[in-house]
């Protein structure tokens, strides 16, 4: 069973094959997520500071009947803060509000802010000191692994010509119909494991009718074949629930898609409307 499974990080860490996605999951609601995903198998949460429910999450935690050693939790640094002391000041006070004595992966959420998205500015200095802070609170034991989200080549190589830790996990936008291959393999190549964030496409795959069609074939939801096509390619998916009957039917994943409909489905027009959230960047309204 998929919830079982793990992936080996450049650094030896275990990661759970499916995370549980928790944007637009409230504070109030992600402990009740938490401790219903880790009572169905799951035991990788995705978090992030923007999505504040961080709290909610770490309250989960604690409250769910597993041990802490055996969850994968993960955060994301605001893709805003873009400084040394800046980091090392937000990963403490993540902890904080966790409530948690480490975390498993942090990630810089973007290498731009949210709002200079469409901007030039690249902030290579300041990623390369946001990186130092990372590196740093990786040796103290804060963090177990440390990766980027977003992150493009040249961001990478940034990093790269500057790290004394390499990024463990690059968290990308990848789906049926958007699937970037070529910064999936620079990402690997670097020693990164490659996260999909949104698999659904935020659910818009769901009113696809080709992709509907295939997953008719096959006798599964449109969700389970989005996971099921992420894992097929190696990536590491992050579906978004806090629906329990949703989270289980995520997980049954024990299928097989063809070569030929792989590449169909990889193929197929891209999507590029995202309804309620094709503003990208989607967390530009969201962080003050
Ligand atoms: N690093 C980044 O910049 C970044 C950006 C975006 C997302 N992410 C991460 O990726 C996660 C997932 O992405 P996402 O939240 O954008 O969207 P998503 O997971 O692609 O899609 C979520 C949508 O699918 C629906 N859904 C999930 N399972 C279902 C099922 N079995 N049957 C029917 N509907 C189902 C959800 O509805 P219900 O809630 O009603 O189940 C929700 O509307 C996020 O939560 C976050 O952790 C990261």
């Amino acid at each position: 069973m998929i919830l079982n499974e793990k992936f080996i990080l450049s650094n030896g860490v275990e990661i759970p094959k499916l995370g549980l996605g928790t944007w637009e999951i409230s504070n109030e609601k992600a402990a009740q997520a938490v401790i219903d995903a880790v009572n169905l198998g799951y035991r990788h949460i995705d978090s992030a500071q923007a999505y504040s429910n961080e709290n909610g999450v770490g309250d989960g935690v604690r409250a769910c009947q597993v041990q802490r050693e055996e969850l994968f939790i993960t955060s994301k640094l605001d893709a805003a803060i873009k400084s040394y002391q800046g980091a090392i000041s937000s990963i403490d006070a993540s902890l904080q509000r966790f409530g948690l004595d480490y975390l498993d992966l942090m990630l810089i959420h973007s290498p731009k802010p949210w709002m200079e998205f469409h901007q030039d500015e690249r902030y290579f200095e300041g990623n390369r000191e946001v990186w130092r802070a990372f590196e740093e609170a990786y040796r103290a034991g804060k963090l177990r692994a440390i990766g980027v989200s977003n992150f493009q080549k040249e961001d990478i190589e940034n990093i790269l010509d500057a790290c004394t830790v390499k990024p463990m996990v690059n968290q990308i936008l990848a789906h049926i119909s958007n699937t970037p291959l070529e910064l999936i393999q620079y990402s690997r190549a670097q020693g990164m494991l490659v996260e999909a964030y949104s698999p659904m496409a935020h659910g818009e795959l769901m009113k696809n009718q080709s992709v509907v069609k295939m997953a008719e074939k096959y006798g599964v939801s449109v969700p389970q074949l989005s996971i099921r096509y992420c894992l097929q390619l190696g990536l590491l998916p992050l579906p978004k629930t806090a629906n329990p009957l949703h989270m289980k039917n995520n997980a049954e994943v024990e299928f097989e898609i063809a070569t030929e409909d792989m590449q169909i489905l990889q193929t197929i027009e891209q999507i590029k409307d995202y309804g309620e959230f094709s503003k990208f960047p989607v967390f530009g309204r969201k962080l003050k």
